[in-house]
């Protein structure tokens, strides 16, 4: 049971899936791993579990950042948990793992909000605001061996990622996977993301992927 502020992202399905993955990698002592995008710190919590030595942590919102860290104290671990926009509380540090479930779900407006709720999920237009912004920068703050696991949906271009990844000289694919029904907010917003094209009429179910890169 994880403590949880109002409006900080509940772990779902897709933080189960990703932190499975992170149980599947090989963390130890020497292990430094950032969680970007943390919201209650379901996932630092998994990575200081599964043994790794030094955890950090990063939230755009200040609860969800002060929840990683209370969640973490709860289970006798110290999450280095930070208040900021992705990376820019690290400068200059490099990460054996970065570990990942950010915004990724097309939004009708194209930035991202400010505050609320919908900051957790909203991705802009094709739901890749946070995704590109990942892409680009999380493979230069890796240890010459690191690790990026990420998951995103199936509606927000999972070639697209293995492609940026590959720009960046990263090995990226697809580790696991899983189809959820439609939830509040793909319901809410069906028609939109069928003018996009990412769902068909019919579709009641969305895939979401973890995709790992590494160099
Ligand atoms: C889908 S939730 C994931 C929370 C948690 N990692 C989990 O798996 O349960 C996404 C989180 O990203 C945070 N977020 C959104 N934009 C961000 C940004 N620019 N920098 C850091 N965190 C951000 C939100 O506040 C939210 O807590």
């Amino acid at each position: 049971m994880m403590i949880r502020f109002p409006g900080v992202y509940a772990p779902q399905c897709d933080t189960r899936l990703l932190s499975d993955a992170v149980r599947a990698e090989k963390l130890d002592a020497s292990s430094q791993v950032l969680d970007l995008c943390s919201g209650s710190g379901a996932l630092s919590v998994c990575a200081a579990k599964a043994g790794a030595g030094t955890v950090f942590a990063v939230d755009i919102s200040r609860r969800a950042a002060v929840c990683t860290w209370m969640n973490g104290r709860l289970r006798g671990h110290r999450i280095h948990a930070r208040h900021g926009d992705l990376l820019t509380p690290f400068h200059g540090r490099r990460f054996d793992l970065v570990v990942s479930n950010p915004p990724y779900v097309p939004s009708v407006d194209d930035r991202a909000p400010r505050t609320g709720r919908a900051r957790s999920w909203d991705g802009g237009n094709d739901g890749r605001l946070l995704l590109d912004r990942i892409c680009a920068t999380a493979p230069g703050v890796l240890q010459k061996e690191g690790t990026i696991l990420l998951i995103q949906s199936a509606l927000s271009g999972i070639d697209r990622t293995v492609e940026l990844f590959a720009d960046n000289e990263l090995e990226a694919s697809v580790v696991s996977r899983t189809s959820i029904p439609f939830g509040p907010v793909l319901l809410s917003r069906r028609r939109y993301l069928e003018s996009i094209g990412v769902i068909d009429p019919d579709q009641v179910t969305e895939e979401v992927v973890v995709i790992r890169a590494r160099r």
